[in-house]
């Protein structure tokens, strides 16, 4: 898998903004939207911030863009503040010109006998847009990707899923406290981040160091569910200088 290291988390942010602008300006020239899967967490605020502005500076135009983030809490109202969908908003939809009828975000507020259904037409969404042309990934310190937590099947599509103790320990600061974060959250599923055409992933800090090198040098396991895109054909890594630490 290749992997490029960068010495700060802001030339790796400009970096993978630099690379999102040019999908969105190459499809513009051909007149078609570009479809990108999206997540959130701390890795991606930089590219988030450096696209808003290129929006801003720029004049970068988003108005042929369409996106998927790929989780949220479930049972969080949308305007709380670790929400998903409140983060993408404050720090990037509310700032570009995305039209809000191309935004998709998982709902955590469905309820449960209607979440099978709901996840559904998630995907169908996906498949009527043609398919995610760029997914940009972080990594959980446990391997997982999107909220695909160890032992998630290969095939499986987005759903209703348990959060492992890690992620929710890993979480607890931003709930205040471990017993407020959620157990489920929805998640787009592996077949879905792989039917992706391009991938990204990124990572920073040495927190990260011992698990890039796992999925990266480490066999294909289920264990660790980013291993799996090893069978991706066009999956790039981008981590820092303490991320890329151990590898070999
Ligand atoms: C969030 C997501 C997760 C995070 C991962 C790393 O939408 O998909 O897989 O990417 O938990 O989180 P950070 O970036 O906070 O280290």
């Amino acid at each position: 898998l290749p992997c490029s290291v960068f010495s700060t988390s802001e030339a790796l942010s400009r970096h993978v903004a630099e690379i999102v602008a040019a999908i969105i300006r190459e499809r513009q020239a051909q007149k078609a939207t570009a479809v990108l899967g999206l997540p959130t967490g701390s890795t991606p605020m930089g590219v988030y911030r450096e696209l808003v502005r290129m929006h801003q500076e720029e004049g970068l135009d988003l108005s042929n863009v369409i996106t998927f983030n790929l989780d949220e809490y479930y049972g969080l109202k949308h305007d709380q503040l670790q929400s998903y969908h409140r983060t993408m908003h404050e720090v990037f939809f509310q700032h570009v010109n995305i039209p809000s009828e191309n935004i998709h975000i998982p709902d955590g507020t469905i309820p449960l006998d209607e979440v099978d259904a709901y996840c559904e037409d998630f995907e169908n969404k996906i498949r009527e847009a043609g398919g995610i042309d760029l997914m940009l990934l972080g990594i959980g310190s446990n391997g997982h990707i999107g909220f695909n937590e160890p032992f998630s099947i290969r095939n499986s599509r987005t759903r209703l899923c348990t959060l492992d103790p890690i992620t929710r320990r890993g979480a607890a600061s931003d709930f205040f406290h471990e017993e407020n974060v959620p157990h489920q959250a929805i998640t787009m599923g592996i077949g879905t981040i792989l039917e992706a055409r391009k991938i990204l992933l990124m990572a920073l800090g040495q927190g990260k160091a011992s698990i890039i090198r796992e999925t990266i040098e480490g066999p294909i396991s289920n264990r660790v569910p980013a291993t799996i895109l090893q069978e991706h054909r066009d999956t790039s890594f981008f981590v820092d200088s303490a991320a890329a630490s151990k590898l070999t």
